[in-house]
């Protein structure tokens, strides 16, 4: 998707953020945690929009720290989904991430999450292991892994 307006998450988003968050994840990160990473010096957040001022239909958060890219979140309104957002911020991240010289992304999901292993294999990432119980008894964690290319430099975000 190409015409989204990606822009850095704000406190005053924080509210907006938590009714995607909480239609999104069984644990959804409290108001708190969102807030406490804005002032994180090596956290990165960014909303996304489909015009100027309008709702906001999706974010992320990642952290760069020594070179590296780690994803700690990605969602979507769940009304807008399957249209390329989820991509595109994934793509954001890996540009963002470029941009800053980090030369690889990693992240942990859910291994049941069938809709974020598609979305991550779909933008470049493949499993490199698994921890198992990371998330508690039986709900184990798929590790994966993505080079950054210095080509994200020149193509950016939401590239479809
Ligand atoms: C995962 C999530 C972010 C995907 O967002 P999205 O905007 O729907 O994703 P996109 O439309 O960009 O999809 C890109 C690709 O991901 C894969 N994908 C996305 N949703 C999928 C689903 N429900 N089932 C299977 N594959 C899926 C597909 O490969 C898709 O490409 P395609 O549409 O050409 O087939 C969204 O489902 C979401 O917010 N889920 C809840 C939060 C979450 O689990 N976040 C990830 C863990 S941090």
């Amino acid at each position: 998707m190409s015409d989204l307006i990606f822009e850095p998450m704000q406190a005053a988003d924080v509210a907006a953020i938590m009714e995607i968050e909480r239609q999104s994840f069984a644990s959804p990160w409290s108001a708190g945690l969102f807030l406490h990473e804005l002032g994180v010096e090596f956290s990165r957040q960014v909303v996304a929009r489909r015009r100027a001022s309008g709702p906001i239909v999706g974010y992320a958060c990642w952290w760069e720290v020594a070179g590296e890219v780690h994803v700690l979140t990605v969602a979507v309104d769940p009304r807008k989904r399957r249209h390329g957002i989820g991509r595109a911020l994934v793509r954001h991240i890996l540009a963002a991430g470029a941009g800053a010289g980090a030369t690889v992304a990693g992240l942990e999901v859910r291994a049941d999450n069938a809709a974020a292993l598609s979305l991550y294999a779909a933008c470049g990432f493949a499993r490199v292991g698994e921890r198992r119980d990371y998330y508690g008894p039986g709900e184990h964690a798929v590790l994966m892994d993505c080079s950054i290319a210095t080509e994200w430099n020149d193509r950016g975000a939401g590239v479809a």
